[in-house]
């Protein structure tokens, strides 16, 4: 298994507060059988500079590798950023470094605001720059923008939508979850683990869902699919 969306990194942002809690969290997803994790802090370029950001990230990923030394993870683990939209995005001086490193895959996070027709234009101007979006947990935002067209406006302009393991812990989130699986429209699996506790590093059951309700196949082609997009990934640890 593998999961695309964490906020491992320590003391980057709301997730892991130290190292020592972030290889609890990686023990924990590697327990469950994740072999493969990407670190995704959250990157508002409202108020850093990529640069910047990018700095305080390798310094982040410095603690955890010290940390990490002499320790057996049981998982590849690789970097990216949950890059929260805005207009003009692919304006940003260097935002296409904000993929997971070494790919051209980035974990986007919507407005939590209604969208517009900009927003999307956005989003075609950043496919357009040889960019593929993943979407962060686009579930959360069916509420806002009401308007399922939207939605499904994301995988015609090439991005991948990716749903939280969580959906799957309560009876209607996971149906309508395994509806979206069933369609084809969410595509990828994160736990978006934040911490040990409240958000915590679980997504073996979000698969095991998929699996006993869709099929083996189907949860097959989800980790394939994780897998590809890590596959030319940059490991950092
Ligand atoms: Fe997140």
């Amino acid at each position: 298994m593998n999961d695309i969306h964490t906020h491992i990194l320590p003391s980057i942002d709301d997730g892991s507060r130290d190292a020592e809690t972030s290889i609890e969290m990686i023990k924990r997803l590697s327990a469950e059988g994740v072999r493969k994790i990407a670190l995704t802090p959250h990157f508002y370029a409202s108020r850093n500079s990529v640069d910047s950001f990018l700095e305080k990230r390798a310094a982040a990923l410095g603690r955890l590798r010290e940390a990490a030394e002499g320790v057996e993870l049981g998982a590849e683990i690789y970097v990216g950023a949950e890059v929260l939209f805005m207009d003009s995005l692919d304006r940003v001086e260097g935002f296409e470094r904000m993929a997971i490193e070494g790919t051209k895959y980035m974990l986007l996070e919507m407005p939590f605001t209604m969208w517009s027709s900009r927003t999307l234009e956005t989003v075609y101007r950043i496919t357009s720059n040889g960019i593929t979006p993943i979407i962060a947990h686009f579930e959360r935002y069916i509420p806002i923008v009401k308007d399922m067209n939207m939605i499904y406006e994301l995988p015609r302009l090439g991005c991948l939508l990716q749903m939280n393991a969580e959906s799957f812990r309560s009876f209607l989130p996971k149906r309508r979850a395994l509806k979206f699986f069933a369609e084809g429209v969410a595509k990828l699996l994160g736990s978006d683990a934040h911490n040990l506790t409240s958000r915590p590093p679980e997504i073996k059951p979000a698969y095991d869902a998929i699996a006993a309700k869709l099929g083996e196949e189907k949860r097959r082609e989800i980790i394939a699919l994780g897998d590809s997009i890590l596959a030319s990934a940059t490991r950092v640890i």
